[in-house]
């Protein structure tokens, strides 16, 4: 079976990628080994909490879950209050739970179960992944399926002219974990993700078809904050969910075309720091190092979401037992 290592920084896009994985938990469609997260959007302490509540309302209490590296390789963190809010999940602030330590040997234990159908899905910045990889490099080159939302590839950026926030944020990571790559890592660039638009109407259905699951109750004040930063910096009332369309993209199920290339990240110029260079024409005679996705079938994406939602709401409704269990873990 699919199993899958979601590093993260949520986060609201992250948010609703976790919602999209622990449903397919529940429904058996896959094991979502752990979730590690990255100081990304907010400290990944916080992040990790925020993990912790958005799996726990979505009534999955048993993966592991635990912080990783607390800032970037060399350059300082810089958060983004004004696009997640202070707390990370926009109007919500989550409860303070337990969680893991020893991020990486969560990633050990998942690599040394085997790596055939091991899916690590990264939508934070890189560290993590550029750490575990100078920690532990046998374990980093036996990861056969790495997916990555970053980068901005002869498109505008979000975060400077050309920089997209992930890789902006930890340009050394992006750079080494692309010059070290043996495999080539799917990335999801801004490119085709901006294209993953939700609207308030479709946060109505979402919402609607979630019924029960207690993250419904959340998720419409989690993504206002969202809906709003959107707003105020021009792209209209409504929110690009980059990180679901990533992970939708990691487990294949959604159609999308790809390009084989190589590629590198800037890390030091203050002008193009974080900038990805890709070299279409192979004029470097590098080893390709990335699948980049140029476009993606985003309705087909919005409907395997809402797929999801509605695996949200059998769970929570489900029979008498299961749903009993189910509420009371939510609450824990
Ligand atoms: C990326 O930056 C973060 O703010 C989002 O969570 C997403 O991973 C988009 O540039
Ligand atoms: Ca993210």
């Amino acid at each position: 079976m699919t199993r899958v290592i979601f590093d993260c920084d949520p986060g609201i896009d992250d948010t609703y990628a976790l919602i999209y994985l622990a449903a397919a938990n529940h429904a058996g469609e896959l094991e979502l080994d752990c979730v590690t997260t990255t100081a990304g959007n907010v400290e990944a302490e916080q992040c990790a909490q925020n993990a912790a509540f958005v799996l726990a309302q979505c009534g999955l209490t048993t993966v592991p879950i635990a912080a990783g590296v607390p800032g970037p390789l060399e350059v300082e963190l810089t958060t983004t209050p004004e696009t997640h809010g202070e707390t990370g999940l926009g109007y919500i602030t989550a409860p303070q739970r337990h969680v893991d330590t020893d991020w990486d040997l969560l990633w050990i234990d998942a690599i040394e179960r085997g790596t055939e159908d091991l899916h690590l899905i990264v939508t934070g910045p890189m560290t993590n992944l550029a750490a575990f990889a100078r920690l532990h490099p046998q374990h980093f080159h036996a990861l056969r399926h790495i997916t990555a939302m970053g980068g901005a590839v002869n498109y505008p950026g979000n975060t400077t002219p050309t920089a997209e926030w992930n890789f902006w944020v930890d340009p050394h990571a992006a750079a080494e974990v692309f010059n070290i790559a043996r495999t080539p890592i799917t990335l999801c660039p801004l490119n085709a993700t901006e294209q993953m638009l939700l609207e308030p109407r479709r946060l109505q259905g979402v919402v609607d078809k979630l019924g029960q699951a207690p993250i419904a109750a959340n998720l419409a004040e989690i993504t206002r904050f969202y809906f709003e930063f959107h707003q105020e910096v021009g792209e209209g009332y409504r929110a690009q969910i980059h990180d679901l369309l990533t992970v939708l993209i990691a487990l294949d199920k959604v159609e999308s075309t790809v390009c084989l290339t190589t590629l590198d990240v800037e890390p030091t110029s203050a002008l193009l720091r974080g900038t990805v260079a890709a070299d279409l024409r192979g004029m470097w005679e590098r080893e390709p190092n990335a699948r980049v996705v140029e476009q993606a079938d985003v309705a087909g994406a919005w409907a395997e979401f809402e797929r999801a939602c509605e695996i949200h709401a059998q769970f929570a409704a489900g029979d008498a037992g299961l749903a009993a269990g189910y509420h009371r873990k939510a609450e824990d």
